[in-house]
């Protein structure tokens, strides 16, 4: 058992690109198992400022290889212009990296659809309108252009053909223009051969890597509110984000992981719409959001912040398995008086542990005040270096959600981080 998963225990933007990139040198194989180009994560290259949308940060690390395995939805141009950023900077991923050929791929009509669903329809939900929702629809209706297919003109123009039929009368609803298959077939092909020597069997090399006992770090994206069977339904992204999800996504077993870390922010975030319990509409909210820089990498939106919801984070705990929580911008919360954290939720009356199915916008949060801290977090390496009022909220975190706190993450550079151990070697 050597896979260990890393998975979004709220509304995604929890900091697992940090995480992934503190595990990384522990392991020989990264593999991103769900989403799309609707995931970002900022990296600095030589000082450099990179966002990363679909290949996994670890391909920072020369001795790690990554994949981008057959559950996530790619689009080429995007993975095409990474490739090209990091070759720019020096980074070498001929041979390091490879795309699933069973990945679907997000085609410039699923591009349209979505930002007109956005803009045009009452379905509107916030997506980030890279595609991903319409191209997810075409994985589920069997009609779907995989990666594979780009490497076949033929095979690959007649399934766009079928496909963009599908999509004429729903687009000219909202009042678009759909490309043609010529268009389409052309400007794929190409990306197909530019791409070609980075598509293959992603996960007969994620178990080839297993069977050889190496360590397998399993990327999880968006977070488990916003899974599509596990979080706020409808306001969700259209994959399985949870823990759960990077066994279909990578094409392994479940008896290979050993462990599953969940991933919180010390507060919450989340960005498009939905219900959001917790969430300060007032100075503390902006405070959080100014100290935390809380705005969209891929859209650059703001995001909407709040106080820890600990029932999210319980049923995060309960759908993903989680062994322990990595908490991330502790050192946000510095210098806040009295910080509240909401350990249940009234319902009409009704005090719930978990979240409801639905109406999770007509629930009131019970808060619990803890006292908050002023001292600078960002020299503490263990969680005995941290103020004993921090050492409080996190003892709480664990009480609360029964499950431990691991990794402390009290700064944005890799150094300020408590508490980091191998997660392979427990
Ligand atoms: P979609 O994934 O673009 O379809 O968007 C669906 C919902 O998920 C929207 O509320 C988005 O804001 C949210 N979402 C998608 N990806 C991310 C992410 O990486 N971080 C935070 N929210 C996300």
């Amino acid at each position: 058992m050597s896979a260990v998963v890393v998975v979004g225990a709220q509304w995604g933007d929890e900091g697992k690109g940090k995480v992934v990139d503190l595990y990384a040198p522990f392991a020989e194989l990264v593999v991103r198992y769900a989403g799309g180009a609707n995931a970002g994560h900022t990296l600095v290259v030589k000082g450099e400022k990179l966002i990363l949308h679909l290949i996994p940060s670890g391909i920072l690390h020369q001795k790690t290889n990554c994949v981008v395995g057959q559950g996530t939805v790619i689009d080429p141009a995007v993975f095409l212009k990474e490739i090209e950023a990091l070759t720019e900077r020096g980074v070498a991923t001929e041979g390091r990296l490879l795309v699933s050929q069973r990945a679907h791929v997000v085609l410039p009509h699923h591009k349209l659809i979505d930002g007109l669903r956005e803009t045009k329809s009452n379905e509107a939900i916030g997506t980030t309108k890279r595609g991903i929702g319409p191209c997810y629809e075409d994985k589920v209706a069997r009609r779907g252009v995989r990666m594979g297919d780009l490497l076949d003109a033929a095979r690959l123009r007649s399934k766009l053909e079928a496909n963009l039929e599908c999509w004429r009368p729903v687009a000219e609803d909202l009042g678009g223009t759909l490309p043609s298959a010529d268009e389409v077939t052309a400007q794929y092909v190409d990306l197909g051969k530019a791409l070609r020597s980075y598509i293959g069997d992603a996960a007969a090399v994620v178990r080839a890597s297993i069977q050889r006992d190496q360590r397998v770090l399993l990327e999880g994206a968006q977070g488990t509110m916003l899974d599509i069977d596990n979080g706020t339904y409808p306001f969700v992204t259209s994959s399985n984000a949870v823990a759960g999800g990077a066994c279909a996504g990578a094409g392994i077993g479940p008896t290979h992981i050993r462990l599953a870390v969940g991933i919180a922010k010390a507060y919450t975030t989340r960005v498009g719409g939905g219900p959001f319990p917790t969430e300060l509409e007032d100075e503390t909210g902006q405070r959080l959001r100014d100290a935390g820089a809380e705005y969209g990498s891929t859209t650059g939106r703001p995001r909407r912040c709040g106080w820890l919801d600990l029932v999210a984070l319980r049923h995060a705990v309960a759908v993903n398995g989680l062994s322990e929580i990595a908490v991330t911008k502790l050192d946000v919360l510095t210098a806040v008086d009295e910080i509240k954290i909401c350990v249940a939720y009234d319902l009409d009356g009704e005090r719930l542990d978990y979240p409801p199915y639905d109406r999770l916008e007509a629930v009131q949060p019970i808060y619990e005040t803890l006292e908050g801290w002023d001292e600078d977090l960002s020299d503490c390496r263990s969680r005995g270096d941290l103020p004993a009022a921090a050492q409080e909220y996190l003892t709480r975190i664990e009480q609360e959600v029964g499950c431990r706190v691991g990794v402390v993450s009290v700064g944005p550079d890799r150094e300020d981080t408590a508490d980091l151990r191998d997660p392979f070697e427990r």
